[in-house]
Order: structure tokens, then sequence, then C-alpha cells
């Protein structure tokens, strides 16, 4: 059985910057993964382009039964220490909007780098190996892999979510929690497409490809980003990041001119040119397919100068508190995330390491912290990963 001092389960963000940590501390280090590339989701990544980090890390921007246990480890491995790594490594970078770090060029950069950082650290890698169970042996684990029993000091498990099954997500990382008998939080899709009943896709399809800015809120929680329409429903930044808040029968509000007083842009409108056509006043505000629809929607067929005060602000409510009542999600299918996974309580903080199972650790996705969109979740991983690396 050949041994190492760690098992790395899965080369995805977490498990490859774990691996590299713990290389580099000259421990001998083994990654698995049944895929046959390493990295694949930060290769598809921010559309080719690998929203790697974002600048406004913040506990409040992840979502956790414990939202501050997310803390130790982003603080002590920050956006700007990954930002020195990949400036070292002559990658260009520039922000996007609202704090989000992209590659100028292709994401496999950052695939690129993490494999040669890993066989500069001398970790081996071995693809397209499955993985069985991991028992606690005297002095370690032995972890069972398409390539036999190893044996391991320490196991560190970064094999994700559910999220994209098509790409080699399993929850595997679950079942190995629950043997050593690790409490779960329920997991669910998040960062997915929102999907409608079919009375209300009737009048949505129309309207499939229609984009804007728009805030879109469930409850107290609200973001002001873009909104897609779709032949399923909704979809776009500020949809995707509402769908980790929303549950089941509960509605999502959407302001389709945030910031604007519709109302009092219609009175003026109204007033200025009393002949024109509310859809027109409209498009000034929103894409032109959406301002004919709300005209449609409203039952006005005649000039503004023949809508009463009460008719303009009935539009005017339309525009700013349109609510939708989704029926489901997109599911794991197409999630970017899943939220939940292994208990933050059941986990040391600072070093992700099981409370009760000495040298067994969990990072990235498979714990239960999941970030906003744009960049949050790779962070995640890389100080996560980052930490166990230190101590594994
Ligand atoms: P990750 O899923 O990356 O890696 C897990 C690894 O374990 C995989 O290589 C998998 O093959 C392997 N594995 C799983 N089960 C196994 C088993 N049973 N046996 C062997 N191996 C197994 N985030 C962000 O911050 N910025 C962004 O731009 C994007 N963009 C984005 C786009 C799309 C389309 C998706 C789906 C997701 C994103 N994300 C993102 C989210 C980000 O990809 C995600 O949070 C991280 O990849 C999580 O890293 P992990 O290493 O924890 O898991």
């Amino acid at each position: 059985m050949q041994r190492f001092d760690v098992i790395v389960l899965g080369a995805g963000a977490a498990g490859m910057f774990a691996a590299i940590e713990a290389g580099r501390r000259g421990r001998r280090v083994l990654v698995v993964d049944h895929a046959k590339a390493a990295g694949e989701k930060i290769r598809i990544s921010g559309g080719g382009r690998c929203n790697f980090t974002n600048l406004g890390i913040a506990p409040e921007r992840f979502i956790s039964r414990n939202p501050r246990f997310a803390l130790s480890a982003l603080k002590r491995y920050t956006a700007r220490d990954f930002v020195a790594r990949v400036d070292a490594a002559g990658i260009g970078w520039h922000e996007k909007t609202l704090g989000q770090l992209f590659c100028d060029g292709s994401a496999t950069q950052i695939v690129q780098m993490l494999l040669r950082d890993m066989a500069a650290a001398g970790v081996e890698l071995w693809l397209g190996c499955t993985l069985g169970e991991v028992r606690r042996e005297a002095g370690g684990f032995s972890v069972e892999t398409g390539r036999g029993l190893v044996a391991g000091g320490a196991v560190i498990v970064a094999t994700g979510g559910k999220s994209i099954p098509k790409m080699g997500a399993t929850g595997y990382g679950y079942q190995v929690a629950g043997a050593f008998g690790l409490p779960l939080v329920e997991t669910r899709p998040a960062l997915v497409p929102l999907t409608f009943a079919a009375q209300e896709l009737e009048w949505m399809a129309p309207l499939a490809g229609v984009s804007g800015q728009a805030r879109v809120s469930c409850g107290k929680t609200g973001f002001d980003e873009a909104v897609l329409f779709t032949h399923r429903g909704l979809s776009g930044p500020a949809v995707l990041q509402i769908s980790s808040y929303w549950r089941e029968g509960e509605a999502v509000m959407l302001d389709l001119a945030p910031g604007v007083d519709v109302g009092a842009v219609l009175r003026a409108e109204k007033q200025a040119a009393g002949r024109a056509m509310l859809r027109t006043a409209l498009g000034k505000l929103l894409p032109e397919r959406l301002a004919r629809h709300v005209e449609a929607a409203a039952g006005v067929t005649g000039p503004m100068a023949e809508m009463g005060r009460a008719k303009l602000d009935e539009v005017a409510a339309m525009v700013q508190r349109w609510s939708l009542v989704p029926v489901g999600s997109e599911g794991y299918r197409t999630a970017e995330v899943t939220l939940g996974g292994v208990d933050t309580d059941a986990l040391d903080g600072r070093t992700m390491e099981a409370k009760g199972v000495p040298g067994l650790y969990f990072v990235g996705e498979v714990v239960d912290v999941t970030g906003w969109l744009g960049g949050y979740n790779f962070q995640w991983a890389w100080s996560s990963g980052w930490a166990a690396g230190q101590v594994a």
C-alpha cells in the first residue's frame, strides 16, 4: 500500500490549493480525482475568464448556518494574497464590476498556474481515478481508490458540492462526512435560474432574451444587477443571487427601474408629450420589448393623455413592484454552487479539521459556506484550502 502524508480528495480549486500549501511544507501529498482533467470548474468559470476573487470580501456575503465561520480563513488568506499569486504568475487581470476580478485572457491560465505550483511542490496527481471508502487506521487513514488502497496521515476532502453532475459533481464528500458522524446542513442548488409555472411562462416567453438592470429582492434581501428573461423563467446575475435566499412558495419582487421614481417620470412625460404612447415613455427606462409588454399588460391602448393618475401609478407599480412566485429552480443541472454541506459546527474554523476526527479536513464547496456570485466562492476555496494546507 502506497503511503502519503496527505491525501487530497478532489482536484478542484480548494483541493489543488490545499495540496500546494501542504507540498510546500515538505509533506508528501497525493491528489485524487475521477475527472480526466484538474480544475474543470475553474476552466469554465466566469464565462471562460474565471472571476477568481472579489475585493469586497465580507462575512455577510457568505451564506452559512454560521456566517462568521468563514472569517478566520478569509482573513488569513485574503483576496490580495491570491491577487499577488496571480501577479507573480504573470497572469493579467481586470476588475469588471462590483469588485469582481477576472483574467484578461483565459481561465485555463489559473488552472495551469495551480498545476505548475503543484508540480513544483512535488504533489502527485492521479486523474481519472475513482474514490471509495475512507477508513480510520492506526496513524491516519486508508482510502480506496481506482489504483488500490492508499494510506495517508491526513485526508483533505475537497470534492465540492452537487452542482453540475455532468461535470463530475457527486456529493461524495457528504458521504465521507456522514461516515465519520459529522452533521450536514441540508443542501440545495444555489446561484441558479428560477423557473415559473406555465401560466407565467405564457406571458414571459415573448420576453425571452430581454435583459436589463433591476433590483430583485426576496424578503429583506435584494440585489441590483442584471436580469435576463429566458424561455424557462428568469436568469441573470440578480436572479442567480436571489436564488440563494429564495425558498419554495415565496415571491420575488422585481424593480425594473431601480433608483427611479417611475410614477413621477410618467407624470412628467404625460405633461410634456400627452399624445405619446406609454411604451415610448417607458422605453426611456426599460428595454423596448419590455416597455411594450408592460403597456399591453396594463391594458393601455391610447396615448398617455388618456391615462389618469391612478392608471399611471398602477403602471409604475407594475414596473417597480412586480411580484412573481417561482415554481422552482433549474436545479443542480445548472446551479453554480450548492448551499449547505458539512456543518461548520463540526469543523475548526482556523484549520478546517473535523472536531473529533484528527487528521480529517473539509475545504471548499463541500463545507456549509456559500458565497455570493462574483468571485466569492473561489476565494472561499483558496482560503479554506490554504488553511488546511498549513497544518495537514
Ligand atoms: P470543485 O467542484 O471545483 O472540485 C471538486 C473536485 O472533486 C472536482 O474536480 C470533481 O471531479 C472531484 N470529485 C467530485 N466527486 C468525486 C468523486 N466521487 N470521486 C473523485 N473525484 C470527485 N465561482 C467563483 O468564485 N467565480 C466564478 O467565476 C465562478 N464561475 C462558475 C461557473 C460555473 C459554470 C460553475 C458551475 C461554478 C462557478 N463558480 C464560480 C463556483 C466555483 O466553481 C466553485 O465554488 C468552486 O469550483 C468550488 O471549488 P471546490 O474545489 O470546492 O470544488
